[in-house]
């Protein structure tokens, strides 16, 4: 079934989990459900499709639960060289939302496709400098399109502005009902331009876990990209 309709067409922060303490994954969890997020972003990296090496499906099996108890989302983000060998083990892990990068994919329509048929909301994802037009095809076949704004690796990473120039022609793109993700450096400074781009899930990581209070920070950031003001 996947990530419905309506919430595809939400603006949504997605706090990524990849900047948080890891000793207590959970509570870090909660606490963001707490502030009112709907959905969490989960990245996985293998250490060749990316330099870093992160969570695995055991992982994200450990807080979906607590996840879903809350009517919330599971948004899992593949950084891996093969994807396809891993799809059905993060569904079953959980996974509502599962995303995979155009860069290595030579069928994209047959993964993606396979990803619906476990249940998941397939979304496919560009690099910053990998262009619009390369997931023109795909997007048919996807429930979201993610736009990374740095490269995939790391959090805290410097927002690439550049990459901002292809996310308009990109959202005029998207069919009505396919959510539109950003992610890398998105906060404070870069959220109204994401969204006045067409942005409407935000991923952030270090702007979220690493302010003094996550929970508060991650609210006022979904209140900023919902047009709010925030003092
Ligand atoms: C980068 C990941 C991001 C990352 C974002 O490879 O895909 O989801 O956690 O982190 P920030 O918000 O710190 O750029
Ligand atoms: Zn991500």
């Amino acid at each position: 079934m996947g990530i419905p309709t309506d919430i595809r067409s939400q603006v949504l922060l997605l706090p990524s989990v990849l900047s948080a303490d890891f000793a207590r994954l959970g509570a870090e969890v909660d606490r963001m459900l707490d502030a009112g997020m709907r959905a969490i972003h989960f990245d996985v990296m293998d250490g060749h499709f990316v330099p870093n090496l992160t969570i695995g499906p055991a992982v994200v099996a450990a807080l979906a639960p607590r996840i879903h108890e809350r009517g919330a989302w599971v948004d899992v983000h593949l950084m891996i060289e093969d994807p396809d060998s891993f799809i059905e083990d993060f569904v079953r892990a959980g996974a509502d939302a599962l995303s995979v990068h155009v860069e290595i994919l030579p069928h994209l329509h047959r993964t993606l496709t396979a990803i619906r048929e476990l249940g998941a909301s397939p979304g496919v994802v560009l690099n910053p400098a990998t262009p619009a037009s390369a997931v023109s095809e795909a997007i048919k076949y996807a429930d979201y399109v993610l736009a990374m704004t740095v490269n995939p690796g790391f959090g805290g990473q410097k927002f690439i502005s550049g990459a901002l120039d292809k996310l308009a022609e990109l959202a005029r793109m998207l069919p009505p009902g396919v959510a539109f993700e950003v992610d890398g450096g998105v906060g404070r400074d870069t959220i109204s331009r994401l969204r006045q781009a067409g942005a409407n899930w935000l991923v952030s990581g270090s702007a979220v876990f690493g302010a003094a209070d996550p929970g508060q920070e991650a609210a006022e950031l979904q209140a900023l990209a919902r047009g709010g003001i925030v003092v």
